[in-house]
């Protein structure tokens, strides 16, 4: 008998192994495929490693600004990738380490709830005191007339694996996922167009945070059309209509599905015993816990935050309250970043969101070309902290930014925003001279 079966290698699912297995208790953990999930095999990770290749080589095309000349800079694909995979299997033996360290049991296999205390996995059968289900998510389809069965039609995942990269590439989806593909491609020098149904990039991003790196975009060559409806793709050619009702076909060697994420509910045994879900996932409590007691889930499959540190986060609040501490998942304070250069990060409310629940805010936009530091390395382009906060307690509610390091500065700004900081707090706090992040003290002196 286990204390915990856990579904799901991914970032919620072994973070909840090693956390179980420091607690003292019998854990198994069934996957799959790869341990490391969506993050480390076909997500975030190889995606960080590819975008910092890219961004590297535009430095050097564009060393002159800064006094030093490069000659012949070039952009070996082949390189990024046996680069991005050495790391990738690097983490996974890391991953597999810390299973064995915290004497995880791991079994490879796909795994079916049979009953609320027996999970399966072929024909061998498992007996548990709980199960947290970790399964993730997977590229939603959207329903394109052409689009199934199409060679020159790839996910996040066709996309990692191809060897070489296709000179033109149409993105369907201008989200996150959409986005940093469209930067890596654009900055590798490829003929990148963007197609996305709604007026802005980003999805739920600070507008004018999207808008800044838009621009630049645009600026490297990038397409956009926006307020776009895809109505049929033929071999590479993609027939969108736009907001003018004019329908354009454009050709690309690849097309790149980036339209959100579906949740992995199917063929796990959710029926079986009872458990509550709908099409965005399984319904879980603050405590990660679902309508059945012992059964748990967390991460991309419960459609919250699609988030890899929010996955964990949600994983590690399940076994706090298995191993008997109260535990639960705030979300006011769950940072998010778009690795694109110049990178934007963001945590807690947006201007629109305190529209929307009618809270009183003072807001700030702090430019970063007042920083000492930012204009020492940098070319001086549009770079801004936007700053909120409640404004009769003043205390801060969210920080918005766009510039580089944001995704590191925004750590700091989720504490603040986790700790209940006010401005005042905040301006007799001592920030390093010169670094980027004193934009974020700054800005509170302004937040009158
Ligand atoms: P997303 O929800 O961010 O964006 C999908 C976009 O596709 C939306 O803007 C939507 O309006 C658009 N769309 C949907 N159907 C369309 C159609 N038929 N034609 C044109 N546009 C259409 O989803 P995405 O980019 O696939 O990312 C999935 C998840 O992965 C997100 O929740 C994201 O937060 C997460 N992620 C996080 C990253 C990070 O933290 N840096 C990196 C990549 C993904």
């Amino acid at each position: 008998m286990y204390d915990i079966i856990i579904i799901g290698g991914g970032p919620a699912g072994y973070v909840a192994a090693e956390r179980a297995g420091e607690h003292g208790k019998k854990v198994l953990l069934i996957e799959e495929d790869k341990l490391g999930g969506v993050c480390l095999n076909t997500g975030c990770i190889p995606t960080k490693s590819m975008l910092f290749s890219a961004k590297t080589y535009n430095h050097a095309l564009h060393a002159e600004e800064f006094g030093v000349t490069i000659k012949d800079a070039s952009f070996d694909y082949s390189k990024v990738k046996e680069r991005t995979e050495n790391l990738q299997d690097k983490l996974r033996s890391g991953i597999a380490a810390l299973m064995k360290m915290n004497k995880v049991e791991v079994i490879k296999g796909t795994a079916k709830i049979t009953t609320r205390h027996s999970v399966a996995v072929g024909n061998d059968e498992y007996e548990t005191q709980n199960i947290l289900i970790c399964t993730g998510s997977r590229p939603f389809i959207p329903p394109i007339e052409g689009l199934k069965n199409n060679d020159k039609v790839i996910t996040n995942v066709g996309i990692l694996a191809i060897d070489k990269m296709p000179e033109s590439l149409c993105i369907i989806g201008g989200g996150v996922i959409g986005i940093e593909f469209a930067n890596l491609y654009a900055m590798a020098g490829k003929k990148v167009t963007v197609i996305e149904m709604l007026p802005n990039i980003c999805g739920a991003t600070d507008k004018e945070l999207g808008k800044t790196v838009q621009k630049k975009l645009k600026a490297m060559g990038v397409d956009f059309h926006l307020k776009a409806t895809v109505n049929k793709i033929d071999d590479g050619k993609v027939s969108f209509t736009d907001k003018k009702d004019k329908t354009t076909t454009i050709e690309a060697d690849a097309i790149l599905i980036a339209t959100g994420r579906a949740v992995n509910t199917e063929n796990i045994g959710l029926e079986t015993i009872g458990i509550d879900f709908d099409r965005k996932g399984i319904k879980v409590n603050e405590k990660a816990q679902t309508n059945i007691p012992n059964v748990w889930a967390a991460g991309d499959v419960t459609g919250r935050w699609q988030l890899a540190h929010f996955a964990s986060r949600q994983a590690t609040v399940a076994i706090n309250n298995i191993c008997g501490r109260n535990d639960i998942c705030r979300e006011d304070a769950v940072p998010s970043v778009v690795y694109t250069d110049p990178e934007i990060a963001s945590v807690g409310i947006t201007e629109d969101i305190a529209k929307e629940r009618g809270i009183e805010v003072v807001t700030t936009k702090y430019p970063l070309t007042n920083n000492g530091r930012y204009l020492a390395e940098s070319n001086g382009e549009r770079a801004i902290c936007k700053v909120i906060a409640d404004k009769t307690t003043k205390q801060l509610l969210g920080v918005h930014m766009v510039g580089p390091h944001s995704s590191e500065m925004i750590a700091a700004a989720a504490v603040m925003i986790e700790t209940e900081l006010t401005t005042k707090d905040i301006e007799e706090l001592i920030f390093p001279h010169p670094a980027i992040c004193e934009v974020i003290h700054d800005a509170m002196f302004n937040l009158k």
